[in-house]
Formats: C-alpha cells, sequence, structure tokens
C-alpha cells in the first residue's frame, strides 16, 4: 500500500512551550501554575492525556485534581456512546461557577467528541465560558492554541484538521511508574457502522516500527514492568509501511529485548488476527497470555450489518486457535446488545457464542447511536427495555462463566504484578499475565514488583491468594 502518511518531529515547533510558560508564570494564581486534566474514554485518549501533560509540565504546570485550585481546566473528552457524551456536558456545565467566581481560569475541551461539528456548534452557542476547543487532530498543536488562549483573549477552537502525519517527539509525563502506554498507531479505517471513532480520530497511520521498539527498549531501561501497546485495530498496524513491519513482527522484536516486563496490546480486529499472531504470543518471553478480541454479535447477518468483516466461523477459529496454542489463555471481548434491527433469535446467538468461549470478562453495551454514523439510521424497532432486558440476560450468563473460570484457577500459582496496596490492611492487588484481579497479604515494598501468587479462594469473579 502507497505510504502517504507523513511523519515530523514536534520539536520542530515547540517555542510556544516557551511563550506560554512565560505567560502562565506570570498569570499563575500560586507560586507555580497548575492545571487539573480529566480524563473520559478508553486508552487512547489516556495516553493522549499523558502528552498534554508532558507538554504542560515543560511549561512548568503542576497538576491537581482539585478543579477549584487550577489555573488551566481540561476535559479530554470520549464520543463512543451517548452516556459518555451527557457526562461530559453535565461535568462542563459544573465549571461555570468556577469560571464566575475565578475569571482568570482557562477552560478547556479536547479529545474525540470535539472532532463532531455538531457538537462543538453546541458548546459554541450554549458554553460561552470554554475558552478552549481542539479536537484529536491538533494535539501536537496545543501549545500553540493554548498560547493564543491566554494572550488573545477570544475563544480559539481547532478541530477537523486531519493532516494525516503522525508527530514524533511531543513531551509525555507518565501517570504510571511501572506500567505504561504505548500507542503504536493512531485512527481507524475500519468504519464499522454503528461506531464514531473513524470520525473522531481520521485514517489509520502507523509510527514507524524503529520508533516504537526504540520507545519500548526505553520504557524497559527505566523500569517499565508492564507496556500496553495501543491502536484502534493493531492487528493491522504497518499497513502505511513496508511489508515487514507486521504488528506480529513488532511483537517479536519487542520480545527480544532482555528484562523483567510484560508486553500487552489492546485492540486486536478478529478480521486480521492471525494464527502468526497467537504464534507469535505463544512462543514469546514476555508476551501477556491475555486476548482481548472484540467479536461485538454471534450472529453472521448482524455481524454483516455492522461492516465487521468476519463470521462467527472465523472468529470461533481464531479462538480456539489460540485456546490450542496459549495454554491458559485468558480471553475477553467487547459485546453490542440491541443493534438495530436485531432479533431476540440472533441475540441468543451473541450468547451461545459466549458460552461456547468461556470469556474470562466481557464488556458489554447496550448500542447508542452515533450522529452521522450508518446504524444512526437503520430502522430499530426494539425498545429500550426490551433491549435492557436481553442486556440483563447476557450479564447473568457470563457472571456464572466468569465465576467458574475463577473457580478452576483455584490451587494454582501465577504470576503478578502488584499493582497497589488495597484499603483493607496488609492486602495488596495485582494481576496475572491474563489480566486477572487478585488479592493477597503482602508487604506494600512488592508494589511494582512481579511475584508468585497461589490462588486459595475465588469469591465469585474475586481471586484471593497467598504469595507463594
Ligand atoms: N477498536 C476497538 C473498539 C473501540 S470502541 C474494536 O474494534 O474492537 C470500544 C467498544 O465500544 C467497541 O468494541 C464496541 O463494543 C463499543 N461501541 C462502539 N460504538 C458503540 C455504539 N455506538 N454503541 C454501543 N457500543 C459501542
Ligand atoms: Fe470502531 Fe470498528 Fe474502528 Fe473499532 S474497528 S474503532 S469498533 S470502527
Ligand atoms: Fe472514546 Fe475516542 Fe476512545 S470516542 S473510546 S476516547 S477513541
Amino acid at each position: 500500500m502507497a505510504n502517504n502518511i507523513n511523519y515530523r518531529d514536534f520539536t520542530d515547533d515547540n517555542h510556544y512551550i516557551e511563550l506560554a510558560g512565560e505567560v502562565m508564570a506570570i498569570r499563575a494564581s500560586g507560586d507555580v501554575p497548575k492545571a487539573c486534566i480529566r480524563t473520559y474514554g478508553c486508552q487512547q485518549n489516556v495516553a493522549d492525556s499523558e502528552k498534554i501533560k508532558g507538554m504542560l509540565a515543560e511549561m512548568g504546570f503542576e497538576f491537581t485534581e482539585n478543579a477549584e485550585e487550577a489555573d488551566f481546566i481540561l476535559f479530554n473528552t470520549c464520543a463512543v456512546r451517548e452516556h459518555a457524551e451527557d457526562r461530559v456536558f453535565g461535568n462542563v456545565g459544573a465549571l461555570k461557577n468556577i469560571k464566575r467566581k475565578r475569571p482568570s481560569v482557562v477552560i478547556g475541551l479536547c479529545g474525540c467528541m470535539m472532532e463532531q461539528k455538531h457538537v462543538t456548534d453546541r458548546l459554541y452557542k450554549s458554553f460561552p465560558f470554554v475558552n478552549l476547543v481542539f479536537g484529536t487532530h491538533s494535539l501536537h498543536k496545543f501549545p500553540e492554541l493554548f498560547y493564543n488562549t491566554i494572550t488573545d483573549g477570544k475563544r480559539v477552537y481547532e478541530t477537523g484538521v486531519d493532516d494525516k502525519t503522525v508527530y514524533e517527539g511531543i513531551p509525555i509525563k507518565r501517570d504510571g511508574t511501572f506500567k505504561g502506554w504505548l500507542p503504536i498507531m493512531y485512527g481507524c479505517n475500519n468504519f464499522c457502522t454503528y461506531c464514531i471513532v473513524p470520525y473522531t480520530r481520521g485514517r489509520e497511520r502507523s509510527r514507524k516500527f524503529e520508533d516504537v521498539v526504540a520507545e519500548a527498549r526505553e520504557m524497559i531501561e527505566a523500569g517499565y514492568k508492564e507496556i500496553t501497546l495501543l491502536g484502534q485495530n493493531v492487528n493491522s498496524y504497518g499497513k502505511n509501511l513496508d511489508e515487514n513491519a507486521t504488528f506480529a513482527n513488532l511483537l517479536r522484536e519487542i520480545d527480544k529485548i532482555d528484562g523483567d516486563y510484560l508486553i500487552r496490546f489492546m485492540t486486536s480486529h478478529p478480521k486480521d488476527c492471525s494464527k502468526e499472531l497467537i504464534d507469535v504470543i505463544a512462543d514469546s518471553r514476555h508476551i501477556s497470555t491475555h486476548l482481548h478480541l472484540p467479536f461485538q454479535s454471534g450472529n453472521d447477518r448482524v455481524l454483516k450489518a455492522m461492516n465487521r468483516s468476519y463470521n462467527r466461523e472465523k472468529y470461533l477459529d481464531i479462538i480456539n486457535y489460540a485456546k490450542k496454542r496459549i495454554p491458559d489463555v485468558s480471553l475477553t471481548s467487547d459485546v453490542i446488545v440491541g443493534f438495530p434491527g436485531e432479533t431476540y433469535d440472533e441475540f441468543l446467538d451473541t450468547i451461545s457464542l459466549v458460552k461456547e468461549v468461556e470469556f474470562t470478562s466481557l464488556f458489554t453495551f447496550i448500542y447508542s447511536p452515533r450522529e452521522g454514523t450508518p446504524a444512526a439510521k437503520m430502522d430499530d424497532p426494539y425498545t429500550a427495555k426490551e433491549k435492557s432486558a436481553w442486556f440483563s440476560e447476557l450479564l447473568k450468563v457470563q457472571e456464572e462463566i466468569a465465576a467458574k473460570r475463577c473457580a478452576e484457577m483455584v490451587g494454582k500459582t501465577y504470576r503478578v504484578l502488584v499493582e497497589n496496596a488495597t484499603d483493607k490492611d496488609g492486602i495488596l492487588s495485582g494481576r496475572t499475565s491474563g489480566n486477572i484481579i487478585v488479592e493477597f497479604a503482602g508487604d506494600e515494598s512488592l508494589v511494582g514488583q512481579f511475584t508468585e501468587v497461589k490462588i486459595t479462594e475465588a469469591r465469585n469473579w474475586i481471586l484471593k491468594g497467598e504469595l507463594a
């Protein structure tokens, strides 16, 4: 495929960081300027927020959870379902009071919602106290846009400019010290008929192979124990690069780096999830035994209407291969209930697939119409009440499966990355390679380390264990 993606270095035009830093040093209400960044949505947004924090840190900002004391409040928004959008509008409305009390506070909105014109039109009309709005494509321009906002006094809006470019070198302030995100590609070309992401994130573009490997190496050398490779469809990594730059090869290359670490990745799309990829996981030293493979529906007619480009048989074929090749594989998935026109019988195919695969856990969603997507124009005869009854039925089936899967783990010993101390005295919480949470007694000094834990008890889908 022709390489029509541009690669640019962010540092070429970062003098706005310095300029904005100088202005904020004077404008700050305290000794140093403070920013409150709230992130909604998926890991892509979390990773973007880490870049925004990286740029703000270089401007001299410190960070706070408390919007009341911030000089800059930014919401990084998600558009994937109506509920996500409603929450943002509600929370933005609440900022009005802060702005009234402290007119100098800068209020900004960014992320996926901002790449929808009906949203920015509504904001412009009804939320005049919002000073800065920028979409996912303008992340690299944040310092300039922010500088214009704090010097010009006018509202700054920049959205809808997909320049098909990958920007390298944007500073990152990672939230975690031993778990980190590593975006390998941006955007999505799949246009599943229900989904807004291709419209909010633009066309698929992969980072260069060597840039990703170099960043993974830096993270491992800096002590990261768990690195999650991110993309909307990681299996199509490298389509705009040369033919050796495939996702399977990328995993192979990262896995060669010596060290004590775990590689995770998300999200895999079943249509290009190859057996080669499963083999790479099975034969690797560092890749987790967790495969998150969203199937969305177990019915072939619905899958076709969703434009998912695989059928039930192909999906199960990959799953069965993974079960055969990866001992103890932990499978998770996303499911949509109530896609327009989905009948109860078709929904039962989803139930039967869930029973057949026996997922560790499921992310279940009731279909939410998204303006501008093909599915939003489809006939949708079933009521919200019917859909929510089916949804409950699915949850119940999955709860039983999860409980059974957890019970099967009792007595076995797993390598666990200790994530944090729980609020229970002396009890730590960690995750297995299969991404299953385990609680066990241990010293806080273990946080951030791998340790062996024997599972002693499964309370429904919560596992308890002891240090082995
Ligand atoms: N790229 C990933 C998913 C990104 S969105 C993939 O294809 O697997 C995360 C999940 O949100 C999707 O897998 C889907 O289950 C759900 N989702 C997306 N759009 C939705 C909508 N309009 N209504 C309900 N759920 C939706
Ligand atoms: Fe949305 Fe489909 Fe792309 Fe996932 S693969 S982000 S569901 S369009
Ligand atoms: Fe939401 Fe955008 Fe992610 S719509 S799910 S934050 S890609």
